[in-house]
């Protein structure tokens, strides 16, 4: 029996769910056909803390079930991530890296080395903190310093020694896989320099709920952000959230600035933001229990079309092998028999099942040299990416399924 009252993972208030997924399995977890009957799953159930403001998952499998040395997530495979990277290395380079010479940054959840790149090609010295071995070795290849361990409190003061203070810390799509935030919190604010800076992004929680974008929900995110939430966390651990930009990212991110309390002057974007989720109205239990009424309708959308696509003998398959296809796929139960396969350009993924639902996950060139009638884009995220390469797709009289902010078909 799983225990329903559980204690928020910030604050240790009670919390409990406002909406169960059903058993689901790791999300990033493609596996082969004898790998089937061991496949590992989890009850997935969805919280808000009414005192501190946190949205989380209830349960999350441990972290190297999930993050290991087969990690088929490679964040160099999309050009326009290396692009937003490259920004954001600027504007941390041009704002708070002094002097060149003398500087140290560390990044969290550094993966292939996609942004640290930029700090190496500048000489700067840095730190990748990358548990999952496979992508970490892409980036030492590249001659980027990385560490295989899990940040934490711990580790910030084993970092502390051998390397001391950092004049920056950033991290992209990480902070809101790691259970232990606390713990990570209290780590960044030993590690940073008294007027350090720590630069987060992570998917936004007010996008999520516009968008019923529910595939944001799965096994590494255990926390979905606002800034309400980052504000009362920080402030528990010392830190103080300054100042906040939103960007495109993943669907709708947050990129969240913090620094050791009181060392710097608070953006009028904070205030802004903390009355424009008030309005929200994103403090309350009842904007979650409208957004559950929200995703159980649009899985019921898109099983009724695949179901009448299927009754059209139209041929469906999916773009993109996601890690949110996941949540999509199992919560709706959508197998084979609803879409074909998945086309994914991860040589990692290839020639693997899809978590739970097991679809086969195809190369490219298998949606290319045959085009389906229909192609659910499971990558939206990186759509505008997507429909720049695929025109041939649509003038050949394909078409796009959509299921975020609705279910749709383009054109
Ligand atoms: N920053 C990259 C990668 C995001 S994927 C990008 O935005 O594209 C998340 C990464 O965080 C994975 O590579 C995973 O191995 C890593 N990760 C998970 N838990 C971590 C922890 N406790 N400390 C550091 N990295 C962690
Ligand atoms: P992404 O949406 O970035 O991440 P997540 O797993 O966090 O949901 O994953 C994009 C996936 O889509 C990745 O497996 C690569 C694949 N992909 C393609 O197959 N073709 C493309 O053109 C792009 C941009 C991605």
């Amino acid at each position: 029996m799983t225990n329903n009252n559980k204690n928020c993972r910030i604050c240790n208030n009670n919390i409990k769910p406002f909406m169960s997924f059903g058993d689901m399995p790791i999300a990033n977890g493609f596996l082969k056909k004898n790998q089937f009957e061991n496949e590992y799953f989890f009850k997935m159930q969805t919280a808000f803390c009414n005192s501190c403001k946190t949205f989380q998952l209830i349960d999350q499998p441990e972290p190297t079930k999930m993050f290991n040395d087969n990690y088929p997530f490679f964040s160099s495979l999309s050009k326009y991530m290396k692009i937003h990277f490259e920004k954001f290395s600027e504007n941390i380079l041009e704002n708070y890296v002094k002097d060149k010479n003398n500087s140290f940054v560390i990044e969290i959840g550094s993966n292939d080395g996609i942004m640290l790149k930029n700090f190496k090609e500048n000489n700067i010295k840095h730190l990748g903190i990358e548990p999952s071995t496979n992508v970490a070795k892409v980036a030492k290849d590249k001659g980027i310093e990385t560490i295989s361990k899990f940040f934490d409190e711990n580790l910030a003061e084993e970092i502390l020694k051998k390397y001391g203070k950092a004049d920056a810390m950033f991290s992209a799509n990480c902070i809101c896989h790691i259970p232990n935030l606390n713990s990570v919190f209290r780590g960044v604010n030993k590690l940073l320099k008294d007027d350090g800076v720590f630069a987060y992004e992570d998917p936004y929680l007010a996008e999520m709920l516009k968008k019923t974008s529910y595939d944001q929900i799965y096994d590494e995110h255990v926390f979905i952000f606002s800034i309400t939430s980052v504000n009362n966390i920080a402030k528990l651990n010392g830190l103080e959230l300054f100042d906040a930009q939103k960007q495109i990212t993943h669907g709708g991110s947050m990129r969240y600035m913090l620094a050791k309390k009181g060392s710097r002057k608070i953006s009028e974007n904070i205030r802004h933001f903390l009355k424009e989720e008030e309005e929200l109205n994103m403090n309350t239990e009842e904007r979650y229990l409208l957004f559950k009424n929200q995703c159980e309708k649009s899985k019921k959308d898109l099983v009724d079309l695949l179901q009448k696509l299927k009754k059209q003998n139209k041929r469906v398959i999916g773009y993109g092998a996601t890690s949110k296809s996941t949540t999509i796929l199992n919560y709706s139960n959508i197998n084979e028999s609803l879409i074909e396969f998945i086309s994914d350009t991860t040589p990692l993924k290839q020639n693997k099942f899809s978590p739970g639902m097991h679809i086969p996950i195809k190369d490219y060139d298998s949606f290319k040299s045959n085009y389906p009638d229909y192609a659910v884009l499971f990558a939206w995220n990186h759509k505008k990416e997507i429909f720049d390469k695929e025109i041939d797709f649509v003038k050949n009289g394909g078409k796009w399924i959509h299921f975020i902010p609705e279910v749709s078909i383009e054109p």
